[in-house]
């Protein structure tokens, strides 16, 4: 077991400067958008620190450090081979999926996600009007699985992409090697061309086996054009960098135009920092595994005793839960009233598209006492 690791208190966690503890007044709570409330990794700081001492600063350009970071770094965890010399550096996520879909198709192909999904994934098509189609996941109880047939019919009607958070975010879940197998083959049979959003993949728990998509078939291979970055694992969101790869050798060659601009527009601190996080970060990533599984016990048990009409998913990666608030006298938006209520502040369901009414995404990514101050503070109004 590797150690814990500890977020600071609530009034040194104010005095940060990012959108989560500036959005809101100085009496809520916040748990709402993806960052970790912990500690950065030393290499991390050790790496940036270095960079400002000798000014290193500048417009990024060839890094080819990223692609064999990252390579190394899914070798090691996924036992994934990947040509680090296929890797191609971005801004972050948003800006590489926008631009992917502009290069490979024209305003008003059709994108299909399965939701409750990751709102941005609506933004972005949206602002490249891109029209979504949703093949919603089949909900059982807390549980949810993937709606094959719904799938079949949407890309048998000539979509053009797939967008897919693997693992999904809201609900922590990890897809199997064979249900990714049985997408892929679908894809090739009618031509769709899938991103694979894997940014939250590092995070995966112990005893839990992650599988990027981009590994379990040659259908895949042919398909998948994989998404990632450190931001969520490591906590580096806004130092702006990210990366894409295919297999694909068509693929890879029409997105060759894309390259020398959005990699200028990310960042050289980010690069260097992403290198630290892929490549000297294990053991702190271990840590941080450990820390989150910890803290979803731990609000699971605060909901069991405190929020009895209230459900939880039960994630296998990551730090979000997805809290379905139905049986409560919450109505169809739940984070905006317990945001007047409660002064606690998580992610309103309703972006997320269908299903997520009555729901609502918090982020257990803190500390036990600002996890049991949140929970205590909603209690009264469920
Ligand atoms: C599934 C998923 N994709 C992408 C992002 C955002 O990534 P980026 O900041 O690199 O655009 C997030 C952030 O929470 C996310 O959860």
């Amino acid at each position: 077991m590797s150690g814990r690791l500890l977020a600071p208190s609530l009034a040194e966690l104010r005095k940060r400067r990012s959108t989560k503890w500036r959005e809101y007044d100085p009496d809520v709570l916040p748990l709402p958008v993806a960052e970790m409330d912990y500690p950065i990794a030393a290499p991390i700081i050790d790496a940036v620190t270095e960079m400002m001492r000798r000014s290193d600063t500048g417009y990024l350009g060839k890094f080819p450090e990223l692609g064999l970071a990252f390579a190394g770094f899914a070798q090691r965890r996924w036992n994934w081979q990947i040509n680090p010399e296929s890797v191609r550096m971005t801004t972050d996520l948003g800006v590489a999926t926008i631009e992917i879909l502009r290069a490979l198709g024209s305003p008003g192909d059709r994108v299909v996600v399965m939701p409750p999904i990751y709102p941005a994934f609506y933004n972005w098509t949206t602002e490249i009007h891109f029209p979504i189609v949703e093949v919603p996941l089949r909900k059982d109880g807390t549980n949810y699985s993937i709606d094959f047939e719904g799938l079949e019919r949407e890309f048998g009607t000539g979509v053009q992409f797939f967008i897919i958070s693997n693992p999904h975010n809201p609900l922590g879940l990890i897809f199997t090697s064979e249900e990714l197998k049985k997408i892929a083959a679908l894809a090739k049979k009618f031509g769709v061309i899938i991103l694979s959003d894997e940014i939250h993949a590092p995070l995966t728990y112990k005893g839990e086996t992650f599988t990027p998509f981009g590994k379990v078939s040659d259908e895949a291979r042919s398909q998948v054009i994989t998404l990632t970055s450190a931001s969520k694992s490591w906590n580096l969101a806004g130092l702006k960098c990210a990366l894409f790869f295919t297999e694909n050798s068509e693929l890879h060659e029409k997105l060759e135009p894309l390259v020398k601009g959005i990699r200028s527009r990310a960042s050289l601190i980010g690069a260097a920092s992403h290198v630290a996080a892929f490549s000297e970060c294990d053991e702190w990533l271990d840590s941080a595994i450990d820390t989150i599984e910890e803290s979803s016990q731990y609000f699971a048990e605060l909901v069991a005793k405190h929020w009895p009409n209230v459900q939880i998913s039960k994630p296998k990666n990551s730090y979000l839960s997805w809290v379905d608030f139905s049986d409560t006298r919450l109505g169809e938006d739940p984070a905006v009233e317990l945001l007047e209520k409660a002064r606690v502040a998580i992610s309103s369901g309703i972006p997320f598209g269908t299903g997520g009414k009555h729901h609502a995404r918090l982020n257990f990514a803190t500390s036990p006492e600002i996890l049991e101050e949140a929970v205590t503070r909603i209690a009264p109004w469920l």
